[in-house]
């Protein structure tokens, strides 16, 4: 069995992804702790890709979307391994749109009768009067596709017309792209791992996440707090609560058609109803700081190691599903690691 672990130098991507190489080191060792035969391909053009096909991996697992390609279109990498025939980790291009751009997921879930919260886009001087805006104050602007909490700060909770100008134009300027207005939620906020095991069933894995208050008593978990880890993970306290955001995230889930694994963020409003705030379908997979293998830990007592495991497993049972009899690599040593 041979395993491909591919990843771009993504230091420059502003989208999610496992993480740094550090994080698809601690992937790597995992993989070789059970057994595999696997390396790390550090891809930055076509042709790197090209080479990976002609090494003929049985399993590829995609540690980023997409690599940039200066002057070019993005190459994303579940179409490329889709078209050469390789098996990689993962949701498909298009399920992995819903992850790029929050507006998709969230017309595409409210088609489903899923909750999200109320939005417009907006680009500036678009509205002119407070009268004009399609939702009332309090809003919450935040770019359409960034992540990792880029473009989210204080100033992103606006109370009147001046501060929504302002945010708007900033996130503008830096983004280049129309920026997504919510009504604000003010509750609680929540993450949920939700894992795809190779029997079909789901590892649902709901944590309450904590950011710090700023110095405005606010609790948003923007990019200056993503970055001091300053956010607490705990265990839902309510059994109750805890059941809502699992079902609404395995709602969401099934609805965004994600396959093998994916990370759901949640928030409650004031009257502590549930609300989808976005997918993150190649979560972070930092050892001991991203908050995929966090919940998982927290809220099911799962390692790492049995993570990396579990978010494999799917992979591995469609080599099993796809190999011709007699090519078959050994059963039961891929049983072993996926149950
Ligand atoms: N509508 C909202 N109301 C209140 N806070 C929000 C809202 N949307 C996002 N936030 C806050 O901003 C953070 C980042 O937003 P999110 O959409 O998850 O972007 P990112 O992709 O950067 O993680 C959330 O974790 C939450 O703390
Ligand atoms: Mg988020």
């Amino acid at each position: 069995m041979y395993i491909e672990i591919i990843t771009t130098p993504n230091d420059a991507l502003k989208e999610s992804g496992f993480g740094s190489l550090k994080a698809c080191h601690s992937v790597l060792n995992t993989i070789q702790r059970m057994g595999y035969g696997v390396s790390l391909s550090v891809c930055s053009t076509k042709e790197d890709l090209d080479d990976v096909v002609a090494r003929r991996p049985e399993l590829v697992i995609l540690a980023v979307k997409y690599i940039p390609i200066e002057n070019e279109d993005n190459i994303w990498l579940t179409s490329f391994f889709e078209q050469t025939g390789i098996n990689y980790t993962g949701s498909s291009r298009e399920t992995l749109e819903f992850d790029s751009n929050k507006v998709l997921a969230k017309t595409h879930l409210t088609n489903k009768g899923i909750s999200t919260a109320a939005y417009f886009l907006a680009i500036p001087d678009q509205y002119k009067r407070e009268e004009d805006l399609p939702i009332h104050f309090p809003l919450f602007l935040k770019p359409l596709d960034a992540a990792n909490g880029n473009g989210i700060d204080d100033l992103s909770f606006v109370t009147n017309f001046t501060e929504y100008k302002n945010k708007i134009n900033s996130l503008y300027k830096t983004f280049k792209q129309p920026v997504l207005v919510e009504q604000y939620l003010e509750g609680r906020e929540f993450t949920v791992a939700v894992i795809k095991t190779s029997n079909n069933d789901l590892s649902v894995s709901a944590v309450e996440v904590i950011p710090p208050v700023s110095g405005n008593g606010l609790r948003i978990l923007g990019a200056q707090a993503k970055k001091d880890d300053s956010e607490k993970i705990i265990r839902i306290p309510e059994r109750q609560l805890k059941d809502k955001v699992s079902a609404l995230a395995i709602q969401a889930f099934n609805a965004l058609g994600v396959r093998d694994f994916g990370r759901i963020d949640i928030k409650t409003n004031e009257k502590g109803e549930c609300f989808f705030m976005e997918a993150n379908l190649v979560p972070g997979m930092t050892y001991s700081s991203s908050y995929f293998p966090q919940a998982c830990d927290i809220a099911q007592g799962l390692s790492y190691d049995k993570v990396v495991e579990l978010i494999m497993a799917g992979g591995l049972a469609r080599i099993m599903s796809t190999t011709p009899p007699g090519l078959k690599p050994d059963a039961r040593k891929i049983l072993s690691a996926v149950v």
